[in-house]
């Protein structure tokens, strides 16, 4: 069992294989947080709660000056009657008040995971994989009953959070902030990572100390973003990539977020995740019922490297569902950077058909068939073929395809709505807005309300169509731009501030009904690129477009960055023409596709414009990561070489079973006096005998991690070498 509860000290207490987790019911109800990291066999109160008369501080009992919230570290702390630190909630009611005072009311244990109603979330196939606690808190004046629940996996180092509101009260309330989790920790001896970034530069690592007050990632544009990610940890300051003990957070939401840590008065650390309370309330009636988002857990004492491979396979096998959870993902052709908007059916056929020649096994057709697209000007809603360029329509285009024995892919952007559409004229408020201000566009287009029912219904019916009337089975779901206004025409003045986290509501419901209804399409996000890259659109879209960079150099510092939680087989990756469309730089053929083959590999240039010597170059590509394919989407992945520290990086896939790996080098610049290029690879056994593909060479899996490899002599800017190593015995 994960989840012991100790009667006599009310101590529950949460083991994964390697971490733990308590907390205790003390005195008159309260709910403390006892502690977070490395597993205890069983838990004696040895960290009991800290009872100290300070000055300052309010007491609840008069007779008690030792006991008082501001000091206690709390499992889910409130604001109004002692704690002042960052509260994990807040309902204000009728009279203006917004204090409430939870207690210990309930709590139940079993095997298995609820389903969070509505909402994405981590899952299990069998009850055995994971045990539930749900701790009951309920405030007597109110009714607010808070519901905290805690997921133990059994086999992984992780802890899935969330709560639910109920309001059992005969009053109603407004939750005015509601977060996924709240942890205490005693102490402030920590570095806090978040990432950061913008368009085409997503996902950098920003690792600094603890400072005293607030540091945070946040997002009010509507969505995760591209500038920050729902994801914050805490690491101990020696803690590397390898060593160390590392705190992490992750929520499995793609709205508004807030991921935080406090530092306080007494040099403790709060850290709050969840929906950011920044433009958000929620009004809950009398038997009214709000569920957080989930957050994920994960304590490592194997540094980075050790929390990463824990999100990349509990995201990989038990967050990403359906037909192509387990299985291999197509090589595909993008006609985008080829094309843009000006081509027709000839050209797309041409293009798809080189792409078969040299093993492709997916066109993707991208924006711009619909409509009169012909620039980003006009059409999004107009979901209807653009019969200038395709006079066929979709169906005879997709028969030229599926005819030579290639899949077909579709771009849509959902979402959007342009003001020059069918769709905007004929239902102008079906979009974000508030009454009497301008609507603010962005790449000229509009965001359509999705927390209206009847814009979601035509988002689905329209899609459905199309998927319907010709043998589509890959969609790029694209959204390329941010939310303001964030408004909506159907919802009361005191629900406004609902809008954007029922936006998010409303589109995870159009992706559950699209991918349930066509369970053979493989849904790819995208948000210019990896601009809501997160554990929520990973429920539904099982791969996301990285990033809209496809420069190799860029490239080594995005997928890197993504790496930390989200694994290898989720993250688009293309090799695109040079000099590159969005930083000019001309990197070599072997080294674009070096980059992206450490991703799950796709092409996105005009194949037709190759030289020969390229297309067997490609082709060699291709062929290759067919045969490693199922190494570098299933396996481990093992980060080396920092891109963030260095002009080197390097990185390893190794398979569950240790029996084969790809090593990976990418040197940036070329420079005198360089170092003694030694790679010492990662995650190998070292009792196993392993041959190098390129040399045929043996090495002991011991001398190729401790001792290293001398690599060769490479020549010139942007070098990469990608070596493969098979265990063969000896
Ligand atoms: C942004 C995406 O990231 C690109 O790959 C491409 O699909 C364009 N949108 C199309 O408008």
């Amino acid at each position: 069992m994960g989840i012991i509860y100790d009667e006599e000290y009310k101590v529950f207490h949460l083991q994964t294989p390697g971490s733990s987790y308590c907390m205790q019911i003390i005195r008159d109800g309260y709910l403390g947080h006892l502690y977070w990291g490395k597993r205890i066999a069983v838990y004696r109160n040895s960290l009991p709660f800290d009872y100290i008369d300070r000055g300052f501080s309010p007491n609840p009992d008069p007779a008690d000056r030792s006991f008082s919230l501001d000091n206690l570290p709390q499992e889910y702390p409130g604001y109004g009657n002692g704690d002042f630190g960052f509260p994990a909630y807040q309902a204000g009611q009728s009279n203006g008040s917004e204090i409430c005072d939870l207690r210990y009311s309930a709590h139940r244990i079993y095997a298995g995971k609820p389903k969070l109603p509505g909402l994405p979330s981590t899952y299990i196939e069998l009850d055995k994989e994971a045990d539930t606690l749900e701790l009951v808190l309920e405030d007597h004046l109110t009714g607010l009953q808070v519901t905290l629940i805690y997921t133990v996996f059994n086999e992984l180092d992780a802890i899935a959070r969330s709560v639910q509101f109920n309001n059992k009260g005969t009053g109603s309330l407004s939750l005015q902030r509601a977060l996924s989790a709240s942890i205490d920790f005693r102490d402030d001896g920590y570095d806090i990572l978040t990432f950061y970034g913008s368009h085409t530069n997503e996902r950098n690592i920003a690792r600094r100390p603890l400072m005293p007050g607030i540091q945070s990632a946040e997002s009010r544009r509507g969505a995760s973003s591209p500038q920050q990610n729902p994801f914050l940890a805490l690491l101990r300051p020696g803690a590397d990539e390898d060593n160390g003990e590392v705190y992490a957070l992750s929520l499995v939401y793609s709205g508004n977020f807030i991921a935080q840590a406090e530092v306080q008065q007494y040099r403790t650390t709060r850290v709050s995740i969840g929906i950011n309370p920044f433009g958000f309330s929620w009004k809950l009636a009398p038997g009214g019922e709000f569920q957080t988002p989930e957050t994920v857990l994960v304590y490592s004492g194997q540094g980075l490297g050790g929390m990463s491979r824990v999100f990349n396979k509990l995201y990989r096998t038990r967050l990403c569902r359906g037909k192509f959870r387990d299985a291999e993902r197509p090589v595909l052709i993008n006609n985008w950077e080829a094309t843009y908007f000006g081509f027709d059916e000839d050209k797309i056929t041409e293009i798809a058909s080189a792409g078969k020649a040299l093993g492709m096994e997916l066109f993707v057709l991208d924006d711009g068939w619909f409509g009169k697209r012909d620039n980003d000007l006009s059409s999004l809603g107009d979901w209807t073929v653009d019969n200038r360029k395709l006079p066929g329509g979709l169906n005879s285009l997709v028969q030229r395809i599926t005819g030579m024995d290639m899949q077909f892919g579709l771009w849509f952007e959902p979402e959007m709505v342009s003001p020059d559409s069918e769709l905007y004229r004929n239902h102008p408020d079906w979009c974000l807005h508030v009454a009497d201000r301008p609507r603010t566009v962005g790449r000229n287009q509009l965001v359509l309300d999705l927390s209206r029912q009847d814009v979601c219904d035509y988002i689905a019916g329209a899609m459905g169509d199309i998927l319907s009337s010709a043998p589509i089975t890959y969609v790029k779901w694209d959204m390329n731009r941010h939310l303001t206004e964030i408004g909506s025409a159907l919802l009361p003045a005191e629900r406004q501030r609902e809008t954007g986290h029922r936006y998010i509501l409303g589109l995870y419901s159009i992706l559950e009904r699209l991918t349930s209804s066509f369970p053979e399409v493989l849904f790819e996000s995208c948000s210019s690129g990896g601009g809501r890259y997160d554990a929520g659109m990973l429920y539904y879209m099982p791969q996301t477009w990285a990033s809209d960079n496809t420069d190799a150099v860029s490239r080594l510092k995005i997928q890197y960055g993504n790496s930390m939680v989200y694994p290898a087989v989720s993250m688009g990756a293309h090799v695109s023409g040079v000099p590159n469309h969005q930083v000019s730089r001309s990197t070599p053929l072997g080294t674009r596709a070096h980059v992206a083959m450490s991703g799950n590999l796709g092409y996105e240039l005009d194949l037709t414009q190759l030289s020969p010597e390229e297309k067997i170059h490609v082709k060699s590509q291709v062929a290759l990561y067919k045969e490693i394919r199922p190494l570098i989407q299933f396996g481990d992945f093992y980060r080396i070489l920092s891109p963030f520290e260095g002009n080197e990086t390097a990185w390893a896939f190794v398979s569950a079973d240790q029996s084969e790996a790809v090593l990976a080098f990418f040197r940036v610049l070329s420079q005198p006096g360089e170092r003694v290029p030694i790679l010492k690879c990662k995650g190998l056994n070292p009792a196993y005998v392993y041959r190098h593909h390129e040399t045929c060479q043996v090495y002991g899996g011991d001398e190729l991690m401790y001792a290293g490899l001398t690599l060769p002599v490479l020549t010139g800017d942007y070098a990469s070498l990608f070596w493969r190593f098979s265990r063969v015995e000896g």
